[in-house]
């Protein structure tokens, strides 16, 4: 088991399948020039499969592929193939651009839930935020998803000034279709842009949609990032995220394995461990994971706290979130 030194036991694995993607989002990558990582640096197809085998072994029951964007890797269909036979529950962290191309893997692999990001139900927004114009495409691919059976959550980065005005659209949405909005609070990455006032916290996404509408919570698990909550006749829910203003570390189960194979213990942690190195070269990674987990700080990396307010982004050590993978 892998169990930190505040007694939180980790079973939630994040694998990056790499850092490339065809998207732009200005509070993901840090810039235009951005140099996606060459495809020898990265993990390869058989690394990953046995890395992850070897967290499973550790007591993960649970892994998440992420990216940049996980469909932009070649051989994602093989990989989501070999992971989906461990004895884990599998999902998938996409943009959604590309989910039709892997509609039948993603169903033959048995994976359940998918979450995609879509910030805006606006085109000419959509392509100022991701500099793509490929709105169309990704409503298209979340129907097909939830026609497929797959529970959908769609992830909203809320950003005052860019789509708070939306927030409510959002919750209409979820009247006549089974989708599972989440209301992330925007987070501070290596030249992400971020800035305090851009945040909106969980309580004010609440009191802005309780204007409208009355909601209840739902049960959530005690590891759940998301605090749910559903509108009496709505076919599906929403829930907030509240990273920045109420973090959610003391029930933390997740670490992420970059797609250069270094292990985060935590979304924000300067400290990472290099598992791919030492697997070349043939050696037991096993004392490497368990040390790297008993470095974990005790809330967000040991980096800030949720007075968020008077955070300096510049004083936070990290990758940009094309980096690390969400
Ligand atoms: N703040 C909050 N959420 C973010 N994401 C990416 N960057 C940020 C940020 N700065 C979210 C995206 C994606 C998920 C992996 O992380 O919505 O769906
Ligand atoms: Fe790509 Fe997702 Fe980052 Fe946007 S948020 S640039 S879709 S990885």
């Amino acid at each position: 088991m892998l169990t930190d030194s505040f007694g939180r036991i980790h079973n939630y694995l994040r694998i990056s399948l790499t850092d490339n993607c065809n998207f732009r989002c200005f509070y993901c990558m840090p810039e235009d020039d951005y140099d996606f990582t060459p495809p020898a640096r990265l993990m390869q197809k058989d690394e990953i499969v046995a890395l992850a085998k070897k967290f499973v072994e550790l007591g993960v029951n649970k892994i998440r592929l992420t990216g940049g964007e996980p469909f932009m890797r070649k051989e994602v269909g093989e990989i989501i193939q070999d992971l989906s036979v461990l004895p884990a529950s599998l999902s998938i962290t996409t943009n959604g651009t590309r989910l039709h191309e892997f509609a039948a893997t993603i169903v033959h692999a048995g994976i359940k839930g998918i979450n995609i990001s879509l910030d805006t139900l606006q085109r000419e927004k959509f392509i100022f935020i991701t500099k793509r114009d490929q709105y169309e495409a990704v409503k298209n691919n979340i129907s097909l998803m939830i026609n497929k059976g797959i529970h959908v959550k769609v992830n909203v980065v809320v950003m005052k000034g860019v789509n708070d005005d939306e927030i409510i659209h959002f919750v209409e949405w979820t009247k006549e279709h089974h989708v599972h909005i989440r209301f992330i609070e925007f987070m501070p990455f290596t030249g992400n842009r971020w800035t305090s006032n851009k945040v909106i916290t969980w309580e004010e996404i609440l009191d802005l949609i309780s204007e409208k509408y009355s909601f209840v919570p739902l049960k959530n698990d005690i590891h759940d990032t998301a605090k749910s909550y559903s509108i009496q006749g709505h076919a599906g829910s929403f829930s907030v995220i509240s990273t920045m203003s109420a973090p959610f570390c003391s029930s933390c189960n997740r670490i992420r394995l970059t797609a250069d194979g270094k292990l985060k213990n935590c979304l924000f942690s300067n400290y990472e461990t290099d598992l791919l190195t030492p697997y070349r070269k043939g050696e037991d990674v096993t004392d490497l994971i368990q040390k790297n987990i008993l470095q974990k700080k005790k809330e967000l990396g040991g980096q800030f706290n949720n007075a968020f307010e008077d955070l300096n982004p510049d004083t936070i050590l990290n990758r940009s979130m094309i980096n690390i993978g969400g």
